[in-house]
This record gives structure tokens, C-alpha cells and sequence, in this order.
């Protein structure tokens, strides 16, 4: 049985591995971002995945993003909510809009497509929702008061939704990756980066592959029984 994934973010870093992983294992994957056209473009003709452009930021867009992309694939069985930005800031140099970018992205947007998506799968019996948050949601870090609120604030939404979901074959899960070999840890400064790599007992950066494994055993049906956990996956950096 062939399965509709829908990846947030997915035309690069996790989101992109992510969406390669899910269509090498069978399902029929549809990506959003909110880059550029030729960026869409590009990707595409890469991967042979499409890919639409819509903010999860706005409730609107996700109704009518979600919509286009049933149109194409069919029912969304798998949500992987993975769309995320950073404004770091140490917090007295924070803006208010630092602050609002941030958890209308990671947070509200979580919710925003799951919101979208949550009545159908309910209807049909089943669901996998998969939602990356982050180390820095499950210990706080210094410079992403934003960020670390935003996904904390992820893995409460993921519990409670698993308990809603549960008994109709929907699933809610999060992912707390560490630090990853992706674009956004690589705009880290330099120093900064090497004390971090300094605190990750395995000694390296995870790869982008390594998360989207983890996903792809989330969305399969031999992890039916697991709802509402969070896997860490950061090579030992933080034991939640
Ligand atoms: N703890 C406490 N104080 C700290 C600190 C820390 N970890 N890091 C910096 N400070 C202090 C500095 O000592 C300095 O204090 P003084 O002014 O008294 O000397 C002050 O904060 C400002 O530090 P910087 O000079 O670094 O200030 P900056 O404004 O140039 O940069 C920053 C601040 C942008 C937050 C920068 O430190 C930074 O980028 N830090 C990394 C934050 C981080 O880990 N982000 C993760 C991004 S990757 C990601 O988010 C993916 C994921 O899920 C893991």
C-alpha cells in the first residue's frame, strides 16, 4: 500500500534527506518550503519530488497548500512537521519580532498543519505526525530563548496530541535532534560550533540521514505502538 507523506521544509538540510528517505521507501512525497520558485524548480528536477511554497506560518496558506497538494497525491497519511528557522540573539538584544518569527514558524506552524490535516486522518483511522523538534526545546540553550521556547513547546503539543489521536489511529511523535551537519548549525560562529562539537560524546555533527531514518521508522507501521515519545537523536549530548 502505497502512502502520501508530506514533508514542511522539505526542500533542504533534514527536511530534504527526509523526503529522499520516505519516496526510496515507497511513498508518494510532497514537499513545501517557502524559498524561491527556481528553488522549488530545482529541487524538483533533482529529486523528481514536488515541491509547493507556502508559510506554515499562515493558517490560511496551509488550508489552500494542503489542498493543492491532496489534488495531486491524495490524502496526506504522514506529516512531518519540519519546517524551522532561527533568530539567536542573546535574550536582552532579542526582539519582539525575533521573538514572533520564531514561534509562528516552529510552534504555530506545528500546529497550523496539523490543524489542516488532523480531521481527515481521524476519519480514515489512521495518521503518523512527526514532529522535529530540537535538543535546545529539551535542555534550553543560550542565544535561542525563541527557539528553545518554540520547540519545548512542540513536545507538549506532540503529548497532547497523542493522547487525542490515539485511539484513532493517529500517532504523535517528536524527533529531538541535535546538532546536524545543516545549513542553519553551519551559520553558527565558528568558535561557538567547535565548543559545541566539544559536547557531543560521539565527537561529530549527526547527519541529515540519521534523521530521516528515524522519521521514516516513526511514519512505518511497526511503530503503531509508539505515540507521543520523544527520540533523541544527538549522540549523547543531552540524556532527556
Ligand atoms: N552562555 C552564557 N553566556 C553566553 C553564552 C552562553 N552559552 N554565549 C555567549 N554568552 C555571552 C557572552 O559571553 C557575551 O557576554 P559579555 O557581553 O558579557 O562578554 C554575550 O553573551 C554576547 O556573546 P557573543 O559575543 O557571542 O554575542 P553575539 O551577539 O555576537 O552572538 C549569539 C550571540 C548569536 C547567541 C551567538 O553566541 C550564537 O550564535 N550562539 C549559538 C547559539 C546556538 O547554539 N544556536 C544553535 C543554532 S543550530 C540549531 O538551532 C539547530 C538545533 O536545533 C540544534
Amino acid at each position: 500500500m502505497s502512502r502520501t507523506a508530506l514533508v514542511t521544509g522539505g526542500t533542504r538540510g533534514i527536511g530534504k534527506a527526509t523526503a529522499l528517505a520516505l519516496k526510496e521507501a515507497g511513498y508518494r512525497v510532497a514537499t513545501n518550503h517557502v524559498g524561491s520558485a527556481e528553488a522549488s524548480d530545482a529541487f524538483t528536477k533533482e529529486t523528481g519530488i514536488p515541491a509547493w511554497r507556502w508559510s506554515v506560518a499562515d493558517y490560511d496558506a496551509c488550508v489552500a497548500g494542503v489542498r493543492a497538494v491532496e489534488a495531486a497525491l491524495g490524502p496526506v497519511d504522514v506529516l512531518v512537521n519540519n519546517a524551522g528557522i532561527t533568530r539567536d540573539a542573546m535574550f536582552h538584544k532579542m526582539s519582539p519580532e525575533d521573538w514572533r518569527e520564531v514561534v509562528d514558524t516552529n510552534l504555530s506552524g506545528v500546529f497550523n498543519m496539523s490543524h489542516v490535516l488532523w480531521p481527515a486522518m481521524r476519519e480514515r483511522g489512521f495518521g503518523r505526525i512527526i514532529n522535529i523538534s530540537s535538543i535546545n526545546g529539551q535542555k534550553g540553550q543560550a542565544g535561542q530563548a525563541n527557539y528553545s521556547a518554540a520547540k519545548a513547546g512542540v513536545l507538549g503539543l506532540t503529548k497532547a496530541l497523542a493522547q487525542e489521536g490515539a485511539r484513532m489511529g493517529v500517532t504523535v511523535n517528536a524527533i529531538c535532534p541535535g546538532y546536524i551537519e545543516t545549513q542553519m548549525v553551519m551559520e553558527v560562529p565558528e568558535a561557538v560550533r567547535e565548543k559545541i562539537i566539544a559536547q557531543i560524546p560521539i565527537g561529530r555533527l549527526g547527519e541529515v540521514q540519521e534523521i530521516a531514518r528515524s522519521v521514516l521508522f516513526l511514519a512505518s507501521d511497526e511503530a503503531g505502538f509508539i505515540t507521543g515519545s520523544t527520540l533523541s537523536v544527538n549522540g549523547g549530548q543531552y540524556l532527556a
